[in-house]
């Protein structure tokens, strides 16, 4: 049996959901692979707090040269987040020809080239299944079962916290505060949640999934985002009647060059199946030329599915003498013969405060048409303060003509306020 001695480097959440699958399930991978894998070391910034997650004193260290320099440990699984130092500790063991496993979607999309460049100069393997949507094995889909297709678009909701919350305040009424408390303690959330609501996670994630997709690099720069700090539960109920669930959704689409990619909150219509994925759990849409639609369902985040999409990137890499790379020419840089579509079309959700008086209603609706922005279908809901929320869902148009036409509304003196404006799928 090929024995292969595995380091960690943080025993958070993550790496203590590799822990305990690799020694929970150690005889069944054997079994099954033939591989006898040993965690060798853990390191962490205490030896008291490996030890507190049962690891042997004689595997815990605070120095990362317990590891370097033991040429029997082959791979080194990083989980400890943030770009540094863990770009640096992945730089030293790649350089000291030991293959990464790591979790770190924040990292592999602001430096993938660059890792990438030192692990093939090193003969070593980086892997980094387990950056994207948890335990959903994405990335192995990508590369290793979509070969026959272009990937002509892509949705996702790949952030577990932020699906949880917005489950939760549509589901149960929570606060937005009260579900983000939640998500923390169940272990989703970034070190620093800002990551998640403001949809920099997802973008991270969106660079890593529609470069591979796509076959070209997409970096995470080039990507239109928003969080969903600005969504209210008035915004939420209001979709509810109309038969929308929300969703911070990334979108990838590519038609031959042209290129599309953003990360917003969005209605999607209860009929689609997106619209069923709910708590900690995320999806991918994905639809190729010739496989049509497939979806890819199960938790994002969590020491569990985390844990579990990190091992088998150990089975995988221990597997291979010939490790695996990108597919295309990884630079860290937009191709130029790509052409970044910003002008995206959508139908929208705007809810404006207005004055309640007669003909308002007509100044919106004229502004609108005058963009070509047509209405689907518009609420007036009740009068608070003299004024009149007012609701309106558009018919698809461009995100100009929706930008400019708001831009003419909110200089209206009947307008109070433009209060939420959501895309719908
Ligand atoms: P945690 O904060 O739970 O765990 C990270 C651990 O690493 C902590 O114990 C942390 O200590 C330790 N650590 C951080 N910096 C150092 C350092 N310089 N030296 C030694 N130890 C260090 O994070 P998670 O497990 O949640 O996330 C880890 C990675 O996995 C991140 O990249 C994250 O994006 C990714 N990920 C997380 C998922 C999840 O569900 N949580 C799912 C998918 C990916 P301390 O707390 O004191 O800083
Ligand atoms: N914070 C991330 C999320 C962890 O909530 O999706 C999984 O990548």
């Amino acid at each position: 049996m090929k024995k292969v001695r595995v380091a960690i480097l943080g025993i958070g959440t993550v790496g203590g959901g590799t822990y305990q699958i690799l020694t929970e399930n150690h005889d069944w991978i054997a079994a099954a692979r033939g591989l006898d894998i040993e965690v060798a070391k853990v390191l962490d910034k205490s030896v008291d707090r490996i030890t507190a997650k049962g690891v042997p004193a004689n595997k815990a260290t605070a120095d990362l040269n317990d590891i370097l320099s033991d040429p029997s440990i082959s791979i080194v699984v990083e989980t400890m987040g943030g770009v540094e130092p863990a770009g640096t500790f992945i730089m030293k063991a790649l350089s000291a020809g030991k293959s990464v496993v790591t979790a770190n979607k924040e990292l592999i999309s602001k430096r993938w080239s660059e890792l990438e460049a030192t692990a093939k100069k090193n003969g070593a393997g980086l892997y980094f299944e387990a950056s994207c949507v948890g335990g959903v094995p994405i990335i192995r889909t990508l590369n290793d079962a979509m070969q026959a297709n272009r990937i002509t678009q892509l949705y996702g909701i790949i952030n577990g916290t932020t699906n949880y919350i917005l489950t939760e305040m549509t589901e149960k009424g929570k606060s937005y505060a009260e579900a983000l408390k939640d998500a923390q303690a169940l272990g989703y959330a970034e070190a620093d949640p800002t990551a998640d609501v403001e949809g920099f996670d997802a973008m991270y994630k969106l660079s890593i999934l529609s470069s591979l997709g796509f076959h070209t690099c997409i970096p995470y720069s080039e990507i239109y985002r928003e969080g969903i700090t600005a969504i209210t539960p008035a915004d939420i109920a209001v979709g509810k009647d109309f038969g929308y669930t929300l969703k911070l959704l990334a979108i990838g689409k590519r038609d031959g060059n042209d290129v599309e990619v953003r990360v917003h909150p969005t209605f999607v219509p209860n009929e689609h199946p997106l619209a069923s994925v709910r708590g900690s759990f995320n999806a991918v849409f994905l639809t190729g030329d010739f496989v049509d639609d497939i979806m890819l369902y199960g938790r994002g985040a969590g020491a569990r599915p985390t844990g579990s999409a990190i091992v088998s990137d150990v089975v995988y890499c221990a597997e291979r003498s010939a490790h695996v790379y990108s597919d295309f020419d990884n630079n860290g840089k937009l191709d130029s013969a790509i052409k970044l579509k910003k002008d995206f079309e959508s139908a929208y959700y705007i809810s404006l405060k207005l004055a309640d008086r007669p003909g308002v209603l007509s100044k919106i609706t004229n502004i609108l048409g005058s963009y070509g922005v047509s209405i689907d279908k518009a609420m007036q809901h009740g009068v608070a303060d003299n004024y009149a929320p007012v609701v309106f869902f558009t018919h698809k148009t461009d995100e100009t003509s929706m930008r400019k036409a708001l831009h003419e509304i909110e200089t209206l003196d009947v307008v109070h306020s433009v209060d939420a404006v959501i895309r719908v799928l």
